[in-house]
Formats: C-alpha cells, sequence, structure tokens
C-alpha cells in the first residue's frame, strides 16, 4: 500500500518501511548522495528523500528531474536537515514517467504564465495551497448549514428562466444554428427546440430555491452559474460556483446575521484547518505587499483574515454609502474613474473598495439600495423608492454576497415583473407560492471564488478556479 505524505510527516514512525509515490519537485545530487524534494498532493509539504545514487543506474539519474513521477521505497528515518522532522531513506525508486522540458522549473513563475498552463499550475506550491483551501471552504460550507438544518438543494443547471432578469445568459439549443426553424416574422421558432421552449443556462438557483423554502423552512444551493456579461475583470467569471441559502420567515435584518456568521465561520474554519496552506500564501502575501500600517489590504494574509474574522461588519444604507462617496477625496480629485454624482446610480468595485478598506476599514453591509437598479424579486419597502437589498463588500474583492428579502406581496411582485419587462406567463410557477401561503423569506448568494480569493489573498479570480472561463478564453 502507498503511504500519504500528509501521513507519513504527521504521525510517522522512525524505523518504519514506507511506499510513497509522487511527482520530483527539486533534486540535488553529489557522488554520495542525492536530496530529492518530492510531493504527492497530499499536503502542502514535500517529502525529503535521500538516496545513494550509486544504487541506480546513470540513465535513471538523468531522468529524474523536477516533474517526473516516481515510486519510492526505503525507511522513514530523523532527518539530519533542520527543514524536517523526517526523511526517507530510500533503497529503491523506480520512475514512472519522466518529464523532459518540463515547463514548470523551481523558480518563481508568473501567474500569467501558470495561467496559461492551467492543466500543470495544480503541481506548484502556490496552487497546490488554493485548491486545498478551495476544498475546505466547500466542505465548511456544507457543514455550516447542515450543522444549522439546512437542506442541501440541487437546482437546475438548465433553465427556462433569467431569475435575476438581467438577460446575461448562455443560450442551450440543439437547433441548427446555420438553418434554425423560423416564426413568420422571421424570428425563431423554439417550439421546435429540445424543450419546446428557449432555454439558458442558469444565472441564479435562486428562484427554484425560493419555491423549495416555502415547504422545506431552509434550503441551500451550491452549484455552477454561468453568466455571459462581458466583464474582462480580476473578479468575473463566466463560469462561476454560487451558495445560495434562502430561508422562510427570515426578513433582512436575520438575512444580514445570517451572512455574516456564514462568512466568519468560513473563516475560521479554514484559519484552523488549513494552516500550512495559509502560511505558505502568507509568505508570498508578504512578498508583494509593503507597510501593513497602510490598512487591510497591505496586511499580510493571515493578519487581514483574523481582523475580519474579528471586527463586526460595518453597516450603512446605499443613502448614506452614496454621501460618503460623493464627499470622499478621491471623488473630489478626481481620481475615480466612474465618479459619483448622483443617487440611484450604481456602485462600482472602485466605491465599494474605497468604502471598506478607506472609510470604515472592515466589511461593510450596504443595504437598502434603488429599486431600478436590482432585481424584480426583492422586497419593495415603504418608501417604494428602495428595496430591502443587501451587499457585502469585502476588501480587495468588493462585493463577495448579494441578497435580500423577497417580495411576498403578489401585487407588488407583479407590478415588479411589469416594470422590468418580465412575463408573468414564464414565471406563473414562482407567482404560485405567492398565491398560496405567501411567507416573509430572504436568503443570499456567496460566489465561491470571491470568497477564495479573500481567503487565499489571491489577486485574480483566474487564480482560485481551476480551469476558468472568461470572455474569449475557454482553455481546457
Ligand atoms: O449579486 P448576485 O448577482 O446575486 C444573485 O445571483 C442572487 N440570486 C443571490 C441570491 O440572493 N440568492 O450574485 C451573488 C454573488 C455576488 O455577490 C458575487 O460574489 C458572485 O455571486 N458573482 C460572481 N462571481 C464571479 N464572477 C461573476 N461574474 C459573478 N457574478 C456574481
Ligand atoms: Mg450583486
Amino acid at each position: 500500500m502507498t503511504n500519504k505524505i500528509k501521513e507519513l510527516l504527521q504521525s510517522g514512525i522512525i524505523g518504519t518501511c514506507v511506499d510513497v509515490k509522487g511527482w520530483i519537485r527539486t533534486k540535488r545530487v553529489s557522488k554520495q548522495v542525492m536530496f530529492l524534494s518530492m510531493h504527492d498532493g497530499s499536503c502542502q509539504r514535500s517529502l525529503q528523500v535521500v538516496m545513494d545514487p550509486s544504487l541506480i543506474s546513470e540513465q535513471l539519474l538523468t531522468q529524474l528531474g523536477t516533474g517526473a513521477s516516481i515510486a519510492v521505497s526505503g525507511n522513514l528515518v530523523a532527518s539530519q536537515g533542520k527543514s524536517q522532522a523526517v526523511e526517507l531513506q530510500a533503497n529503491q525508486l523506480t520512475l514512472l514517467g519522466s518529464a523532459p522540458d518540463y515547463p514548470l522549473q523551481p523558480k518563481a513563475h508568473s501567474l500569467e504564465f501558470l495561467r496559461e498552463l492551467s492543466h500543470l499550475r495544480f503541481r506548484t506550491n502556490t496552487f497546490g495551497a488554493v485548491f486545498r483551501i478551495r476544498h475546505a471552504v466547500s466542505y465548511a460550507i456544507h457543514h455550516f448549514f447542515h450543522q444549522r438544518s439546512f437542506i442541501y438543494l440541487h437546482t437546475p443547471i438548465i433553465t427556462a428562466v433569467d431569475a435575476e432578469g438581467a438577460g446575461e445568459m448562455f443560450r442551450v439549443t440543439t437547433l441548427d444554428p446555420l438553418h434554425p426553424p423560423r416564426n413568420s416574422d422571421g424570428s425563431i421558432d423554439f417550439r421546435v427546440d429540445f424543450f419546446k421552449k428557449s432555454t439558458n443556462l442558469t444565472v441564479s438557483g435562486q428562484l427554484a430555491a425560493e419555491a423549495a423554502a416555502m415547504g422545506l423552512g431552509s434550503v441551500y444551493t451550491f452549484g455552477p452559474t454561468f453568466r455571459a456579461e462581458n466583464s474582462n475583470t480580476a473578479r468575473h467569471l463566466a463560469e462561476f460556483w454560487m451558495v445560495e441559502p434562502e430561508v422562510a420567515f427570515n426578513e433582512l435584518p436575520d438575512n444580514i446575521v445570517l451572512a455574516e456568521d456564514f462568512l466568519k465561520f468560513l473563516l475560521d474554519y479554514i484559519l484552523k484547518n488549513c494552516q500550512e496552506e495559509l502560511a505558505c500564501l502568507h509568505q508570498r502575501s508578504i512578498g508583494n505587499n509593503g507597510n501593513p500600517k497602510h490598512g487591510i489590504q497591505q496586511m499580510p494574509l493571515m493578519d487581514r483574515l483574523n481582523f475580519v474574522l474579528q471586527q463586526p461588519f460595518a453597516r450603512v444604507s446605499y443613502t448614506e454609502a452614496i454621501a460618503i462617496l460623493m464627499d470622499a477625496p478621491p471623488n473630489k480629485n478626481g481620481s475615480f474613474t466612474y465618479p459619483v454624482t448622483r443617487w440611484g446610480m450604481d456602485l462600482q468595485s472602485e466605491h465599494e473598495r474605497y468604502l471598506v478598506e478607506h472609510h470604515f476599514k472592515r466589511p461593510v453591509v450596504v443595504t437598502d439600495y434603488p429599486r431600478d437598479i436590482k432585481a424584480f424579486y426583492m422586497r419593495q419597502n415603504d418608501d417604494e423608492n428602495t428595496v430591502a437589498a443587501m451587499d457585502i463588500l469585502f476588501p480587495g474583492v468588493g462585493e463577495i454576497i448579494g441578497g435580500s428579502q423577497r417580495e411576498e406581496r403578489i401585487d407588488y411582485l407583479r407590478q415588479a415583473m411589469q416594470r422590468t419587462n418580465i412575463q408573468q406567463e414564464d414565471l406563473n410557477w414562482y407567482l404560485d407560492t405567492r398565491r398560496f401561503g405567501t411567507i416573509p423569506h430572504s436568503g443570499f448568494g456567496l460566489g465561491l471564488e470571491r470568497f477564495v480569493l479573500f481567503a487565499t489573498g489571491m489577486e485574480n479570480i483566474r487564480d482560485v478556479i481551476p480551469f476558468p472561463r472568461t470572455p474569449g478564453h475557454v482553455a481546457c
């Protein structure tokens, strides 16, 4: 049986015979001794293998380069070196696959270069840490909701609705793009398409989750979502994973408490369970950043995570946020790309980051946005101009969560659909949830990658998803 490096480093007993399989990171060789550093993906650290080079052929010795895969047998011994407690004194080594011309040599490669090799970057220290943390966050998400008796709901990937009403959808069809059937007015006749209607990839599982919450009480979805928005930024993906809880009888303040508890639970979980990965990324963040005194975004990674964990999130209404931004030095001296000029405009990422990083200096929950810049399903406030929305803004990331209390009054919901040109017949099933035993309810969506971006201190969202899809880019 193959031993995992994680177990050997954690609880390996000196003197035991072990078999390890993995990939070579580095090799150092002299006449008497060869040192290999090898990894097998089970943990952040590598195992040092020590071997007498005369035990293997000259030819094999030259093939043992970075990236080659090997199987090694020997004894676990106390290490003479300072960097590790144990090492493997090898007496047998088999080459599984050589790697001549392996492009990832043991030196610092730029993240842009590694992005071009997204299929190989799993083997680097940095991406090993990122993807182990992504796993831990996913696990902790299920843990959080399970312990609060939420039901995990699998919502459809192919849908016939535009849940956000923003029209940013990828179409799903089996029609021949060269000769689609047409109606007499020239439009495409989707009645002969696979589902006998126009369908698309989901932008959000929320509407289905709302229906389920009105029977199951507390539910959450966690799956891939797709947005055909042409945003080529460091925070947008065309395919990303979203977690969406939906809770019967929750009103906006309950929703905010749930979201803050949730984010803090996830942070606490990785601080406790991903120490080696965070240590690796923390080192990187010290290399990248200057003086920690200059604000949260300049803090080394672990200080930043602990800081956010300990601070109560600031709360501010959209109206107050606009007043702060209008008065802000970067607005007055013209350094915002999008000047803040009036109530009613949407907040840009630079405005969100100003609020978090410079004004409040901690995560901020912005509530009660103008009705006209938010989705049709949000509950209208008594002022008739704003809705019971909440966005949570994080340092370095901007919006990490978007959510709201939902409009449970059918007349208001119908009016909102009319205003936003949503056909009632397409959402008749959704209106049924308001026809039969309607209730106040609320929910939110957390973009998994935006959270992992924050948790790892990476700067580009393409570096926290295994195979990123962005406008003009789908590599593997
Ligand atoms: O604010 P959004 O669009 O909200 C919804 O989709 C609601 N249906 C959620 C709900 O109330 N159940 O998206 C929610 C979150 C954002 O805050 C952001 O973290 C992430 O999803 N997100 C993206 N992440 C990466 N790339 C994109 N293009 C994203 N668009 C949204
Ligand atoms: Mg949003």
